[in-house]
């Protein structure tokens, strides 16, 4: 065996060795720090302020079992955590800062591999991020979905049915009190959003990618089988460091291509594009937002989860989860990936099978035909926008309609609901300013609430257009990730109420009817730069100076690429 990073803090007989072994006894065995035994971080994002994260520290536990059983000795490394309905002003604002904390502390501390536990939606991609960067050798434990709550007999959906009771209040067909009496059914257990949303999406991606134990993704939180799997994870972080099996030899094109195939089978978040994008910006891996349109396209829907579809992530789990789903898009899938074990990802795909058809369809039934996420261009996007075609009413996915416009989030509440407003269920509504720069942090509020007086009249989906994000958990015909953005220069700063959009998903091309010439001569909209935020300090003003477009994951330009695990100074 190769000699153990840790073993540069802590082998040998100076009086550094002897500083970092003494402060780190602690009751620990006299052979825990002889420089011989993996330390193993447990990178744990529990925080009572990420409540889907919250019982990440009873999953430690067992993963600590696992590394000692393994011979090797844990230690919990608490982590920068997002709890997604609580941070404000937007999670994705901080994924990029929580990846970097991340990667600094696993850098800068003395381990030979890392245990990742994440959950809630930003966690399991800044964990990856920062995994992918230091380059030790990590595997993920997803903290696992929520059980199904019911109210009123019928299962509630995480996040997916707040938007669809809050619109069935609005149009007047659901009482408010019914909408409150719903809101204590919705959260039945500790676990991440029930629903296909990000943090679902996130976990079964991290397995797709090879960087979970197989087999881990999906089971529900409140599942004991999730720790023992917990456990089987804390002994495998042991073998991989023995290995030196490191995230850069697993992530590669082809478990990115892997991963995009499992997206569209799974009906997975689009939140997921500016994430794996990211990830593989960390490892300089190519991939392009073409590749979700190239690879996944024409990949068939096969879980019919919500938001898309009817069930939930523990029906998804009961009828025979991720492998089940790999099983049936084998063929598909490049063999040529490894999972964190070293075995491929196609021997996971072996194993699968399907226990109930009405959830996990075979391939040759699917749920939709083509799931995968379409990539648009044209002269409203030059560097590309997305929108999830199964999401979306088919009818829509050709449309030409007038385009009514607002500046900002802000402009958008104060004016939706006006009687007054010009708008009917042709109208295009297009909101800019919530890209990464313009909000900062690229919101998830590409999917506007419609209307009042159009729910009213039995209107429930309308073509609308953003530089923002979408909730996992959200439906509907929805163009979002618009890049350049608004904020950035992108044309949709040019675009006016009245003007013509024309979409057409089939021929990928989303345009506003204007002549180029005309589009050029104008100038930004005034009240959209009165409304940018310009931060003075902190976080924040790192990000907006730094952040890159959507179109190649949102990252910040100095934190793409490697660090790597070696760092050889120290002060004492
Ligand atoms: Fe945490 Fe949905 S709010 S996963």
């Amino acid at each position: 065996m190769s000699r153990l990073r840790s073993a540069e803090w802590y082998a040998g007989d100076d009086r550094n060795a002897y500083i970092h072994r003494a402060w780190m006894r602690r009751g620990l065995p006299d052979d825990a720090l002889d420089g011989s035994r993996p330390q193993i971080a447990i990178a744990n994002t529990a925080s009572d302020l990420t409540p889907c994260n919250r019982h990440l520290d009873e999953v430690a536990e067992h993963v600590s079992r696992g590394v000692w059983e393994a011979g090797g000795v844990p230690h919990n490394l608490p982590v920068v955590s997002l709890g997604e309905t609580q941070v404000r002003p937007t999670a994705m604002l901080w994924r990029n800062m929580a990846a970097m904390a991340i990667e600094e502390m696993l850098r800068a501390n003395p381990i030979d591999g890392v245990v990742l536990l994440g959950g809630c939606d930003k966690t399991i991609p800044a964990l990856l991020m920062a995994a992918a960067s230091v380059d030790l050798p990590a595997v993920v434990v997803p903290g696992g979905p929520m059980l199904t709550g019911t109210f009123r007999g019928v299962p509630l959906g995480c996040g997916t049915d707040v938007w669809r009771l809050s619109e069935e209040v609005r149009a007047g067909t659901l009482s408010e009190q019914a909408f409150l009496d719903s809101e204590s059914s919705m959260i039945r257990s500790r676990g991440h959003c029930n629903t296909m949303g990000t943090a679902s999406t996130m976990a079964l991606l991290a397995e797709a990618l090879g960087m979970t134990l197989p087999g881990t993704a999906g089971i529900p939180a409140a599942d004991s089988r999730l720790l023992a799997r917990a456990h089987a994870s804390g002994l495998l972080a042991v073998d991989i460091v023995h290995a030196g099996r490191r995230p850069s030899d697993v992530i590669t094109a082809a478990s990115l291509h892997n991963a995009i195939v499992t997206l569209a089978a799974t009906g997975g978040s689009t939140n997921a594009v500016v994430h794996l994008l990211a990830v593989a910006g960390r490892l300089g891996v190519p991939l392009t937002l073409d590749d979700f349109d190239r690879v996944g396209a024409a990949v068939p829907l096969l879980v019919d989860l919500q938001p898309a579809g009817r069930f939930l992530m523990e029906d998804l789990h009961r009828a025979g989860g991720l492998a089940a789903v790999l099983r049936e898009v084998s063929h598909l899938l490049d063999p040529s990936a490894i999972t964190v074990t070293g075995a491929p990802l196609m021997a996971t795909a072996a194993s699968g099978t399907i226990w109930d058809e009405s959830v996990i369809r075979p391939f040759a039934s699917p749920v939709q035909p083509d799931a995968g996420i379409a990539v648009l261009r044209g002269n409203l996007a030059p560097a590309g926008a997305i929108i999830k075609p199964a999401a979306a009413t088919p009818s829509l996915l050709r449309h030409r309609g007038p385009a009514l416009v607002f500046d900002s989030i802000e402009d958008f509440h104060a004016r939706i609901d006006d009687p007054a407003l010009d708008v009917d269920e042709n109208t295009v509504l297009v909101l800019r300013g919530c890209g990464p720069k313009g909000y900062p942090g690229m919101p998830e509020v590409s999917n506007m609430p419609l209307p009042e007086k159009l729910l009213r009249r039995g209107v429930r989906d309308m073509l609308r257009i953003c530089d923002g994000r979408m909730s996992g958990t959200a439906y509907g015909t929805v163009v979002l990730h618009v890049a350049p953005e608004a904020a950035a220069g992108g044309p949709l700063d040019r675009i006016r109420t009245g003007d013509p959009v024309v979409l057409d998903v089939p021929a990928r091309t989303l345009d506003v009817d204007v002549p180029q010439a005309e589009l050029d001569a104008r100038p930004p909209a005034q009240a959209l730069l009165d409304g940018l935020a310009r931060p003075r300090r902190g976080w924040e003003r790192l990000y907006v100076d730094t952040v890159l477009g959507a179109d190649t994951g949102a990252d910040c330009d100095f934190l793409l690429g490697s660090s790597g695990p070696r760092v050889s100074r120290e002060s004492h």
